[in-house]
């Protein structure tokens, strides 16, 4: 990968040289990648019984994109273009950062981490490089390590990338139907970095796992991996796959979405229409209208995109960001609340002001 021929804006020795002054964090440059192979409603009628109107009622999705390892798209080439593409927007060379922090549940191989392979796709050098798991979550309790690693002088530029290949564990026979109409593949990608500015950065943040509710929602490795009650075929068929109790889900994430506005609202003494953008992960068009009728948020308040990308597990967050900093959405000073649910269970949120 090329590095950018645009001068680096930000020094990145600066962190050992702040001395203890209080340093604020700002999201300098954000990118995505996505798979070229596009899998609509109507490719999905082919492969399962299922239809277009019944998805898009369900979940609002009409299309999502699904990644090829022939045409070279793996979890840590999709990172890869994204980081190049968020550096490019922050006007930064990847030799800049002094971290790559990547959310995802879907590194190529259990070792080396697909921070470790984007770095070297990169060409970053030796720096901090490693993965973070929290599902759909991730991306969430990525930027809040990101900021907190800031704020305390152990990181100046940082790299964060949410990157899922979920469809190599998504089952498209009619058994699959009602967990892999929702998904698809993806990367986004931030560039954070420290700001003289104090009041930049996180200003609340939550992380929660209720991890007694893990069988909600699981890829299983072995057969006794399942819960002791679950209804599986005991011969292999299942294992690697998604299982997902979606009912169940559906009931959590939407009290729960909304419950973790105002958790995080109360923390900073914010009312819901004093936020500029809440960035969630886009797991169902119903639970996203659900948190925007709760709080009665207009609709440029809460961006969707899963019509067209449908759930990318740890990316979703990040496409959404990268989407409205591209269209010039995004302003300093503007006050954005990024939010997460899923696997885990996990959910969290991080308000930033930028
Ligand atoms: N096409 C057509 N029919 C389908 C179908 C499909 N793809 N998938 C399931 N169905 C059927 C079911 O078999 C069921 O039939 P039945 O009534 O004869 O038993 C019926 O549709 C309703 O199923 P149900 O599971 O109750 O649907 P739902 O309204 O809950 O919608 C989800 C299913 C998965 C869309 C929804 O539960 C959901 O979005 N859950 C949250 C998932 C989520 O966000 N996961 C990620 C978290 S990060």
């Amino acid at each position: 990968m090329s590095e950018t021929n645009q001068p680096s804006k930000v020094d990145k020795h600066a962190v050992h040289t702040a001395g203890g002054a209080r340093v604020g964090a700002t999201i300098l440059g954000a990118g995505m990648a996505l798979p070229k192979t596009v899998l609509t409603n109507a490719d999905l009628e082919k492969l399962m019984d299922t239809s277009d109107e019944w998805i898009r009622q369900r979940t609002g999705i009409t299309q999502r994109r699904i990644a090829k390892r022939e045409l070279g798209e793996t979890t840590a080439s999709l990172g890869t273009r994204a980081l190049q593409a968020a550096l490019d927007d922050a006007g930064m060379r990847p030799t800049d950062l002094d971290q790559i922090v990547v959310a995802t549940i879907t590194p190529d191989m259990p070792t080396p981490s697909a921070a470790c392979q984007i770095a070297a796709n990169l060409g970053a050098g030796n720096i901090a490089a490693f993965d973070l798991g929290a599902a759909c979550s991730g991306f969430v309790f990525a930027l809040n390590t990101v900021d907190a690693l800031i704020r305390s002088g152990n990181a100046r530029n940082v790299g964060v990338v949410g990157a899922d290949i979920i469809t190599r564990h998504v089952d498209y026979s009619d058994r699959g139907r009602g967990t892999s109409i929702l998904f698809g593949d993806g990367a986004g990608a931030f560039v954070v970095t420290g700001s003289d500015d104090p009041d930049t950065g996180v200003l609340a943040r939550a992380m929660h796992t209720d991890g007694s509710r893990w069988p909600d929602l699981f890829i299983p490795r072995a057969d006794d991996d399942f819960p002791a009650d679950f209804d599986h075929d005991g011969h292999g068929v299942d294992i690697n796959c998604l299982h997902m109790n979606g009912r169940a889900v559906f009931k959590f994430a939407v009290s729960t979405f909304g419950d973790l506005i105002q958790e995080t609202l109360d923390k900073v003494g914010l009312k819901p229409e004093d936020v500029d953008h809440y960035v969630c992960h886009q797991s169902n068009k119903r639970i996203l209208d659900a948190a925007r009728e709760r709080f009665g948020l207009p609709e440029e308040k809460l961006h969707i995109n899963i019509d067209r990308y449908g759930n990318t597990v740890a990316a979703s967050v990040c496409l959404c960001f990268s989407e409205l900093k591209a269209a010039n959405r995004i302003k300093p000073g503007q006050l954005v609340m990024f939010l997460g649910f899923g696997a885990g269970l996990t959910w969290g949120s991080s308000l930033w002001r930028l």
